[in-house]
């Protein structure tokens, strides 16, 4: 027996890792790892080739059943459940409602109520009864409990669970599995090693291995104890798992390059408000208050606060440039400025709100400022659009200067972030005149990308904050120049905190 052992060459790692497994138990690889004090790469490899020599088999259990939320479970774990929500509005309708009548339900289509009347009717909290054309559902019996279906759904929404932690409950986990989908059930299964009945009989005729040491330390060295372990080879070419460093978060370093090129062109940071004053979003800007930018469905306005308190300084000024133009050189918009919608308070919806608040207090020349910052528009998420999201904000105030430089700067910026295709495009914003599209070109994409828009402040911005002296500005999407860096076609990446893309993610480069 013996001999025909001896003939199997056995690596020493091997023979730990089989000597761990003779007893005939099932191991997991990690609990092999844990008894060997070897580490998960070694014991992958020594299995695998201890596999190959008929010596161990490696199979996969399940250690545990995951139960987690679906979309819709997840609607009706906050909502409710469609018979819930049935018996709630029967209640608060005296106990009985046509089937029109259930119809009003918010969010409620005529699927769900179906699904609500089978339910309740299932559980015998209602009765169903026809009269004429119409069909009345009838509360009978009003369930003041949580059912075991409604505690599921709430032991869920803070994240999935496994069977065991679900405990009494996971017979009602595997009914909403069944129902629709509401829960999911995923196995979670694990490789488990042991030796097969040749394994056993060699590792009984293998010597107890000897200590299998990967670091030579002062201590081996004193004792003299090297001299009896077993050093093991490195092995360069071991499959061993990844290591991730800790890393900034692509955006991020997005943002920090920004401010590098501003900052290397003299330029300074400055911040502002998110909940913004609209004088300052809009009014300051010469925008006029029935501007279609200003409605509900594309700024988001305050509940609570509604309204703060206007610079009164500046209020005579900004009316009259938007009433007649005052001393503007303009005739203003002609119709009549309110001090009250001006007050109203909304989350910004571009950072122009920061750079011409910072204007109104710095009117001697030169003033060089930037900012990259989060604005807020009232828009519909989807791959291309955030309601939440970044601009690139600057404006330059000095004497003498003007588009030539605006345009110098903007591409000066792009070239500095390795991007050297700029083109301008004419087009028109309420504050400035002239005023630019700017393009940049990507060459994976061959083709033109539009990043922003810019413009020379109008005398109706400058002279009712006292600013005698042109100011050029700039506002920059942040969030489409990266999707473009990372190639990437769905804007939402960036918010999604995908640890494996944050990983993979170059760190920035364009070519
Ligand atoms: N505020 C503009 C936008 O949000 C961009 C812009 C800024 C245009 C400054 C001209 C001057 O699109």
């Amino acid at each position: 027996m013996s001999s025909e052992a001896g003939r199997i060459a056995l690596h020493p790692i091997e023979a730990r890792v089989l000597w761990a497994l003779s007893s005939g138990e099932r191991l997991s690889f990690g609990e092999v790892s844990r008894r060997t004090g070897l580490d998960r790469g070694a014991v992958a490899k020594s299995v695998e080739r201890l596999a190959s020599k008929g010596l161990v088999s490696v199979s996969e259990v399940t250690v545990r059943t995951v139960a987690e939320l679906s979309g819709e479970g997840l609607e009706y774990s906050t909502k409710g459940l469609p018979e819930r929500r049935l018996v709630d509005f029967l209640r608060s309708k005296g106990g009985r409602a046509s089937l029109t009548e259930l119809r009003s339900i918010e969010g409620t289509d005529e699927e769900r109520v179906r699904i609500g009347v089978l339910w309740a009717k299932k559980q015998g909290w209602v009765e169903v009864a026809k009269e004429g054309d119409e069909t009345y559902v009838e509360l009978v019996s009003y369930p003041d409990y949580r059912t075991e279906e409604e505690m599921v759904l709430e032991a869920l929404r803070s994240g999935p669970r496994s069977l065991e932690e679900l405990g009494a409950l996971a017979g009602a986990a595997a009914r909403l599995s069944r129902r629709a989908g509401l829960v999911k059930l995923r196995e979670e299964r694990e490789h488990v090693v042991e030796a097969t009945r040749e394994g056993l009989l060699v590792a009984k005729s293998v010597e107890q291995p000897v200590d299998a040491v990967s670091q030579l330390t002062p201590e081996l060295i004193k004792t003299g104890r090297w001299r009896s372990v077993h050093l093991i080879r490195y092995d360069v070419l071991a499959p061993v798992k990844p290591v991730f460093a800790a890393r900034e978060h692509p955006l991020t370093s997005l943002i920090r390059r920004v401010r590098e090129a501003f900052v290397e062109l003299g330029f300074e940071e400055v911040q502002g408000p998110l909940v913004e004053l609209a004088f300052w979003n809009f009014d300051a800007l010469f925008q006029p208050q029935d501007h279609p930018a200003r409605e509900m469905h594309d700024t988001f306005y305050l509940e609570w606060p509604s309204t703060g308190r206007l610079p009164e300084d500046l209020v005579g000024k900004v009316k009259e440039a938007h009433e007649t133009g005052g001393d503007t050189g303009s005739k203003g918009w002609r119709y009549r400025w309110s001090a009250d919608e001006a007050s109203r308070l909304v989350l910004r919806t571009h950072t122009t709100a920061t750079t011409i608040r910072y204007l109104a207090e710095r009117r001697e020349p030169p003033v060089k400022v930037f900012s990259v910052d989060r604005i807020f528009r009232n828009e519909r998420v989807n791959w291309k659009r955030l309601a939440e999201f970044h601009q690139i904000e600057g404006i330059l105030m000095d004497r003498g200067v003007g588009l030539r430089h605006l345009m110098g700067i903007i591409r000066e910026f792009y070239a500095r972030l390795g991007l050297k295709e700029v083109r301008f495009r004419p087009s028109y914003f309420p504050y400035t005149e002239p005023s630019a599209e700017v393009d940049v070109y990507f060459r994976d994409l061959e083709r033109w990308v539009e990043l922003g828009g810019m413009g020379v402040f109008r005398p109706e911005v400058t002279r009712p904050l006292g600013v005698k002296y042109p100011v050029l500005a700039w506002g920059l999407g942040l969030e489409r120049l990266a999707l473009i860096v990372h190639g990437l076609e769905d804007i939402r990446t960036f918010y999604l905190n995908d640890l494996s893309w944050i990983r993979s993610a170059s760190t920035f480069a364009v070519r």
